[in-house]
């Protein structure tokens, strides 16, 4: 019994989308789906009916690419109205409940399985341009990126409809969860999940340095102690790693674009073990 975890299956692409056959069918564990499944529904709808299937539980969070407008398609072809903001994140998460996904909006399973007993918490978190250099203002960051062309794509189809701005998201995001957090019971480990890494330091993409805004929020950067986090998961990056920070395993968990994994080798050596997991830091160094 292992609790996995995967983000970042990007299925508009072909050729992730052919690798899904290959998910293994594991009964006795729980799946973690770490956020940029897809930006289409019947992508998302897809993964949810297979990896529901094969694992005795599923765990949701949405990524950025969820939530942008696209046009959808009905199953018969039609065209559906396109969904923005708000109205798109709740579509995704009544789609995850018809097939028993666990999302942001429910209640945080307790694993007592080996590694626990810890409380599973999928967070939607979002960003707020705040992992940005201290001199870069919040209005100078677009155009800060684009001389790198860096600009997240986001900007022109993530809305954040109703809300003011994606940061005015963001931080109701993190009350909502902060509040979630806080009423548990502190003394029990947590497993936090979110498709933005939680600190800035963990921002380590050299190829695009000023992607970095679009990348979460400091104002989590101490959640991992204050909320007793055995375990952090997150994506996005696309860059697979694992760290330890003050005796909490942060684990990267991204397959990315087809040119970030190799496809000779299938879904499985992609499927991080988050628990029960390594005991101790692998590199103290
Ligand atoms: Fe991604
Ligand atoms: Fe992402």
């Amino acid at each position: 019994m292992r609790l996995l975890a995967i983000s970042d299956l990007h299925l508009a692409n072909p050729t992730n989308r052919e690798a899904l056959a290959g998910l293994p069918a594991r009964s006795d564990d729980w799946l973690i789906l770490g956020g940029d499944i897809a930006e289409r529904l019947d992508h998302v709808r897809d993964l949810f009916a297979l990896a529901s299937e094969r694992f005795a539980k599923v765990f949701w969070v949405p990524g950025n690419h969820e939530l942008w407008t696209v046009p959808e398609e009905e199953a018969d072809g039609r065209r559906s109205p396109e969904l923005r903001g708000l109205a798109k994140y709740e579509a995704l998460v009544a789609l995850a409940r018809g097939f028993g996904v666990v999302t942001p909006e429910d209640p945080y399973p307790l694993w007592t399985g080996p590694g626990g007993p810890c409380v599973v918490a999928p967070l939607f978190l979002l960003y707020d341009y705040s992992f940005r250099p201290p001199e870069i203002s919040r209005e100078a960051v677009v155009p800060w990126a684009r001389e790198q062309a860096s600009v997240c794509a986001d900007e022109l189809l993530l809305s954040p409809e109703p809300y003011a701005s994606r940061e005015a998201w963001c931080w109701a995001r993190c009350a909502d969860a902060e509040a979630r957090l806080s009423a548990l019971e502190p003394d029990l480990p947590t497993v936090l999940v979110n498709h933005f890494p939680l600190r800035q330091e963990l921002v380590r993409i050299p190829r695009v340095p000023r992607f970095s805004p679009w990348c979460g929020t400091t104002r989590t950067e101490d959640w991992h102690r204050r909320f007793n986090a055995k375990v952090v998961v997150y994506g996005h990056l696309h860059v697979r790693r694992t760290d330890w920070r003050d005796g909490t395993r942060f684990e990267e968990v991204s397959l990315g674009y087809p040119r970030q994994w190799d496809r000779s080798l299938g879904l499985l050596p992609y499927l991080r073990e988050i628990l029960p997991g390594p005991a101790g830091p692998r590199d103290p160094g």
